[in-house]
């Protein structure tokens, strides 16, 4: 792959999960104005994402990803993202207090809104249509003209994510993210659980930390990393057409970034060494996720790292792993030894969500909150036997009170689902679950430290 590179070089390989639009025209027309607006993020801040994951990559940080499956046009709203950034917020202060590492924080966000399918065409009552692809191609009701793919949905996406920016980049900044309001990141509907104890108990020890330090003679205001943190933006980059178009020159430095968002990764359905999104990564200069599958084999890992890192860049290449709870033993450590013993410098991330989905009994796609937990413990395990570092974990959650994974504290059941079961897409961990899994991380990260994660079982139970 030494042939030059341009944004738009990956159209002349072949690519999958890219819809066919029935209006060639009108797509050119959205791409090309498209390609005039402003770019959602600046340069030097996807650099700077790359040198916090460059110390994940160095066993010196963690990385906390995580968000909704597909963000919708429909939920758009201001108290959804607040919450978010809330329940996000708290995992974060768990995760840096308990764990005693800085935390990368990255959202699934701003413009999370293309999925790939494992079919093109959906069957219901002898109609067939396509499939949904995210609102940022088609409309989830099923009828012909919903299902047809709209390129000006590229454009709401486009406005959307501005939007959602803008509003993370003022809780991040503008006082909403001070670790003095740590106490007030307590969502109400999870007051009275152990939970929300738990994390008042950690919440009060903060602030007394915050307390101790201002009576020794510390001025507080002086220190703006108190006061504020990173919230960094990641989605899917599957659409090529819409992130070409907001591919820019970084004028600083000549390089190419995907404006679209800070991270953007590669699926697992879409890593094929000579199609099109490989190609179109490999040109842009941002940090790069790769969704890593039981079918990935170290060899292509390999192969795949050489085009994607070749100067072997710390943070540049998260590698998201996603195998199933009874997978993850079999499939990780051959691809951790690989990685190792070429010398490749890569984050480590478990995503804990894809690999353990479900059809529940009354006939909803879930996830149990035992599997989810089971695959990031022999996560953490696995990288304790091997030396190496468990970096980051890759989450879709939201900050509501939804009942879409059975399991967890409050013992989600099959036949509780029905009750909130929001997602267009995949079914995520809700503000309680989430918090709770940042408990747990938290435990094992502490445990990393101290060089001891013991082997459990790999999968007790199932
Ligand atoms: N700036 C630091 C950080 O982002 C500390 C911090 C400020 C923080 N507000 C926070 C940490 C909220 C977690 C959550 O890590
Ligand atoms: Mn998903």
């Amino acid at each position: 792959m030494s042939e030059r590179w341009t944004p738009d070089s990956w159209r002349t390989k072949p690519v999958q999960q890219i819809p066919a639009y029935p209006d060639a025209k009108s797509l050119g027309e959205v791409e090309a104005q498209l390609a005039t607006f402003p770019p959602l993020v600046f340069a030097g801040e996807a650099r700077n994402l790359k040198k916090a994951l460059a110390r994940v990559a160095k066993g010196e940080a963690f990385l906390l990803q995580g968000g909704d499956c597909a963000e919708s046009f429909a939920e758009h709203g201001a108290n959804n993202i607040r919450d978010f950034f809330r329940v996000l917020l708290q995992m974060a202060v768990v995760l840096t207090y308990a764990g005693a590492l800085p935390v990368v924080k990255v959202g699934r966000i701003a413009g999370q809104f293309a999925k790939p399918r494992s079919s093109p065409v959906e069957k219901v009552d002898g109609v067939e249509l396509p499939s949904y692809r995210g609102d940022i191609v088609n409309d989830i009701a099923f009828n012909a003209q919903s299902r047809t793919p709209d390129p000006q949905r590229q454009l709401m996406a486009y406005r959307q994510s501005a939007a959602t920016l803008n509003l993370l980049r003022a809780f991040a900044n503008g006082g909403f993210a001070n670790l003095a309001s740590v106490h007030q990141w307590m969502l109400g509907f999870i007051k009275d659980s152990p939970q929300s104890r738990r994390y008042k108990e950690l919440a009060d020890r903060i602030s007394e930390a915050l307390d101790f330090m201002r009576a020794c003679g510390l001025n507080l205001e002086s220190h703006p990393e108190l006061r504020a943190t990173d919230l960094y933006t990641s989605h899917e980059a599957l659409l090529l057409g819409y992130e070409q178009a907001l591919t820019r020159v970084d004028s600083t430095t000549g390089d190419w970034y995907a404006t679209s968002g800070h991270m953007i990764w590669i699926g697992d359905r879409t890593r094929q060494l000579d199609h099109g999104h490989v190609e179109y990564f490999r040109g842009i200069k941002n940090p790069i996720g790769l969704k890593c599958g039981p079918s990935l084999k170290p060899d292509e890992l390999l192969k795949l790292i050489d085009i994607l890192n070749p100067d072997n860049e710390p943070g540049r290449l998260t590698l998201i792993n996603r195998f199933g709870a009874d997978k993850v033993a079999d499939h990780l450590p051959q691809l951790i030894r690989a990685v190792k013993r070429e010398g490749r410098m890569v984050v480590w991330s478990c995503d804990p969500m894809h690999g353990n989905t479900i059809t529940s009994t009354t006939g909803y796609k879930t996830r149990p909150f035992d599997r989810i937990v089971s695959e990031v413990k022999s996560f953490f395990t696995i990288h304790g036997a091997e030396g190496t570092h468990a970096g980051g974990i890759h989450l879709e959650m939201t900050g509501q009170n939804v009942t879409e994974c059975i399991g967890g504290a409050r013992a989600i059941r099959d036949e509780d689902l029905n009750d909130r079961y929001h997602t267009v897409c995949d079914p995520r961990l809700n503000a309680e679950q989430s918090i709770d899994m940042a408990f747990l991380i938290a435990e094992l990260l502490k445990q990393e430290r101290a060089g001891k994660v013991k082997p459990i079982p790999a999968v007790a139970g199932f």
